[in-house]
């Protein structure tokens, strides 16, 4: 059975039973307490507190639904054989229409004879019951009395198993059966199996007290949340060995291998999982940033993009993976179909990624070895993730182990949890060399950019207004960049365009940017410019952009110059005299 098959046989299945079908909602929830929608529930949330209407809005007190969902609790398992972060969940939803002595025969019926699953090789759990909640008894009536499971293949458990707490910090939530197939009737009696279908019943309000506590209140009417995860259910009805073969992910996993061969499976299933996902997340409206939804984004990308390096892979995953993903999921999620604009914004997103990378190359050189502190600082501000620098820079993190980086991330998640700056999760500034300023890492980039075009001009003036023209300063940050230099007079226009002109000219030469570190009496003899005023180190570090620009300078820079972009000089004045400053800017 085909995945369309089976999102289409569930959803006639439950509007046969009197359920409004209704379109998944976006992965951007409208819930203030969640980041991405992670179950089918979610959209419903308000028709189970009375605070929405379902008669009015769909017309029926129930509904059904095959709602995209992103959970990033299981993001480092990708690559196994079932785990993901996008994922479709199949759901029946009541708002008071039904309860449970409908809900189950129903799920057994969808499960058996829809399904065609063996009903000998189901085993069903229920809950056990606490110190707040009751046991289920009733569920066990109806799996037991009503529909015939045996004793032995009906299991208790409690909260953590047969309890759906709120999305969220609140909301409706409930006691749980869940539907289990094992592989044989001896597995189900011995309760090996995995878990189909979780029914929730949606008795209380959940919310959290001060010390994180679940506080519960009776609903005045009890709901019905069901979820079924689709990936799930192609692997056992297609009887594949893992999700990554069911007909909702190969055709990726068979482009990305063919594009390029002789990948390790795991890599590949990692990256169709994530391209799938982020391409489904641009498709609601998610861009890639420092915080939130976008953050998680920008995380799926960057692991795409660094996997690209460690393995080698020369193939445009984006450009092959777009098409795939918008031909196969366009016709259930028409959002996907906006390839245009999708590839566009992976596209920014991979140049950024790549400027930012090649600056954290500068920034490897620096160190001796590389602290859990370090490391986090360069995923943080250029992308480059612990796997990326094992490959990179093995000799300097050959102390450093994963589980040390994954502490002191916990640590900085709880300082922007403790609400310190918003801005890129509790830092300030994370470049600051005197000259430049950045705070986040594109702020990094478009200020290495400007700073590039710094030396670019400084040898464009001299080649214009001849050589007493000297650098008396720059201030970089991504709004404003200015240039001090000596001149004793305002610049005509032919001159400014003729100095805009050299500069461009060099930028599309696309020169490269190499650096030197020299003895400071050979780095002067080099003709390398430098600030007479400045005291220089024993050895100091050389920038030359081909043939066209030597400075002495601490960095960083761009790697080519064509990454600078359009040159402009936006304004010039006088600072005192002999001074003259110009703005530029960079396209
Ligand atoms: N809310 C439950 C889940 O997501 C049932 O839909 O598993």
């Amino acid at each position: 059975m085909t995945a369309p098959e089976i999102r289409k046989k569930f959803l006639s299945f439950f509007k046969e039973r009197g359920h409004a079908v209704v379109p998944s909602s976006p992965l951007i929830p409208d819930d203030p307490s969640v980041l991405l929608t992670t179950a089918g529930m979610q959209q419903f949330k308000p028709y189970y507190v009375g605070k929405a209407d379902p008669q009015r809005d769909f017309g029926s007190l129930n509904a059904t639904s095959v709602q995209k969902c992103f959970r990033t609790s299981d993001i480092e398992e990708v690559g196994d054989d079932t785990h993901l972060t996008f994922f479709e969940m199949l759901g029946n939803f009541s708002f008071g229409g039904y309860f449970k002595k409908e809900a189950i025969p129903w799920a057994y019926d969808f499960v058996v004879n829809q399904l065609g699953i063996d009903r000998e090789h189901l085993y069903v759990t229920i809950f056990a019951g606490d110190a707040d909640v009751p046991e289920d008894t009733e569920s066990f009536k109806i799996w037991h009395e009503t529909i015939g499971i045996p004793k032995d293949r009906i299991r208790r458990h409690g909260r953590e198993d047969n309890f759906w707490g709120p999305t969220g910090s609140e909301g409706p939530c409930g006691p749980t059966t869940e539907i289990y197939v094992a592989a044989n009737a001896e597995g189900a009696r011995a309760g090996k199996g995995v878990e189909i279908w979780n029914l929730v019943f949606n008795e209380f309000y959940g919310k959290q007290d001060e010390h994180k506590k679940l506080v519960l209140e009776k609903l005045v009417v009890p709901g019905i949340d069901t979820g079924m995860g689709l990936e799930r259910l192609a692997v056992m009805l297609q009887g594949a060995k893992n999700v990554f073969e069911t007909d909702l992910f190969r055709p990726l996993m068979t482009a990305i291998h063919e594009a390029q061969q002789g990948l390790d499976d795991r890599v590949v299933r990692v990256l169709a999982d994530h391209l799938r996902s982020s391409i489904f997340l641009i498709a609601d409206g998610v861009r890639p940033s420092n915080k939130e939804a976008g953050y998680i984004l920008r995380r799926l990308l960057r692991r795409i993009l660094a996997y690209t390096i460690q393995y080698d892979i020369h193939a445009d995953l984006f450009a092959l993976a777009v098409p795939v993903v918008s031909g196969q999921f366009g016709d259930v999620y028409p959002e996907v179909r906006k390839t245009n604009e999708i590839l566009a914004v992976l596209t920014e997103e991979k140049t950024k990624f790549e400027r930012a990378l090649a600056l954290g190359m500068k920034e490897i050189e620096r160190y001796e070895t590389i602290s859990a502190k370090d490391a986090f600082s360069l995923y943080e501000t250029f992308g480059v993730p612990f796997e990326l620098l094992q490959e990179l820079a093995p000799a300097k993190v050959k102390g450093l182990k994963k589980e040390d980086l994954e502490e002191e991330i916990k640590k900085h998640q709880e300082i922007s949890r403790a609400g310190a700056e918003k801005k890129f999760g509790g830092h300030g500034l994370i470049l600051n060399t005197g000259e430049l300023k950045a705070s986040t890492p594109e702020e990094v980039v478009t200020v290495t950019r400007l700073h590039t075009a710094t030396h670019l001009v400084q040898a464009a003036l001299r080649k214009v207004l001849g050589t007493e023209v000297h650098q008396m300063g720059s201030d970089i940050t991504a709004e404003r960049a200015r240039f001090d230099f000596s001149f004793p007079r305002k610049l005509t226009e032919e001159e400014v365009k003729k100095v805009e002109d050299l500069v461009n000219d060099a930028v599309s030469r696309d020169l490269p940017v190499t650096v030197q570190e020299l003895p400071i009496e050979e780095a002067k003899k080099t003709g390398a410019l430098y600030f007479f005023k400045e005291k220089y180190p024993e050895r100091v570090t050389v920038y030359s952009m081909g043939d066209f620009s030597k400075e002495f300078c601490g960095g960083p820079h761009v790697t080519n110059t064509l990454k600078v972009g359009k040159f402009k000089i936006t304004k010039q004045e006088s600072v005192g005299a002999g001074v003259r400053r110009i703005r530029i800017s960079v396209e």
